[in-house]
């Protein structure tokens, strides 16, 4: 299996430029004599692209925005496109978080555009999926995970489907302290891989990392990342502190 272990962060909306830079570097030093498992990613709010881009030239460390516009260019105030934030130095960026999804409209059409888009101008989306409370309750999980990839993923060629990786993040566990089990997240994981390899056939779906997502640290990290199906960890809250960050990169120890 060539696929990839990643731990990524998702800083949101936290951090000042000072602090963000700040941020960068103390994981970066933390990390400089480490021998690393996955591969590590931060994913920062717009404008610490630029400066953190140039903290961490060198290291081990690669960089995210956490979202692109639709659009190429042009009169679209307070958007900002693929090709601006490639042009920082950021290789990645996450799409589809549910907190865009509920909070700024964005439709599973939006999603797909946004995803092509980031493609085209060789970012690679970190696309989010993953089920609401109420939709795990009744049991819904499969068939919304299902429904967010044929609405805004399964329409790429196998090539470029290979260059996504997928989170899970299962909305009720998102910044609430309750996780997955690593059962819960393993049975879906398997899931999301199975309509993969349904899609773009066996190679591929080995081939895709699926990171889960959703109060993930240092002390469930790596029971989570054990799982076969778990290629490591999209992490908000526990990204914001480098040692706490380290702690769940720690988990592929
Ligand atoms: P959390 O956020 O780790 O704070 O739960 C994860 C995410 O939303 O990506």
């Amino acid at each position: 299996m060539s696929r990839k272990n990643i731990v990524a962060g998702n800083w949101k909306m936290n951090k000042t430029l000072q602090e963000g830079v700040a941020l960068a570097k103390d994981l970066k030093s933390a990390l400089a004599g480490k021998t690393l498992n996955c591969e590590v990613i931060i994913g920062t709010p717009f404008i610490h692209l630029a400066s953190v881009a140039a903290e961490i030239a060198g290291s081990k460390i690669a960089l995210s925005a956490q979202n692109s516009a639709n659009k190429e260019s042009g009169a679209y105030t307070g958007e900002v496109s693929p090709a601006q934030v490639k042009s920082t130095g950021a290789d990645f960026v996450i799409l589809g978080h549910s907190e865009r999804r509920a909070y700024y409209g964005e439709t599973f059409d939006i999603l797909k555009e946004k995803v092509l888009l980031a493609l085209k101008n060789d970012l690679k989306p970190i696309f989010c999926i993953g089920e609401l409370k109420e939709e795990r309750e009744a049991g819904k999980q499969n068939e919304v995970v299902k429904a967010q990839l044929e609405g805004s993923v399964f329409n790429l060629s196998a090539e470029d489907f290979g260059k996504i990786v997928l989170a899970y993040e299962p909305v009720w566990a998102i910044g609430t302290g309750l996780t997955a089990t690593s059962d819960q997240a393993q049975e879906i994981h398997a899931y999301i891989r199975s309509l993969v390899a349904a899609k773009y056939g066996a190679q591929v779906a080995d081939d895709t990392t699926i990171l889960y997502g959703g109060s993930c640290n240092a002390k469930n990290a790596k029971e989570l990342f054990g799982k076969a199906d778990v290629d490591g960890g999209l992490i908000g809250g526990a990204s914001l502190k480098a040692e706490d960050f380290v702690g769940v990169i720690e988990g592929f120890n």
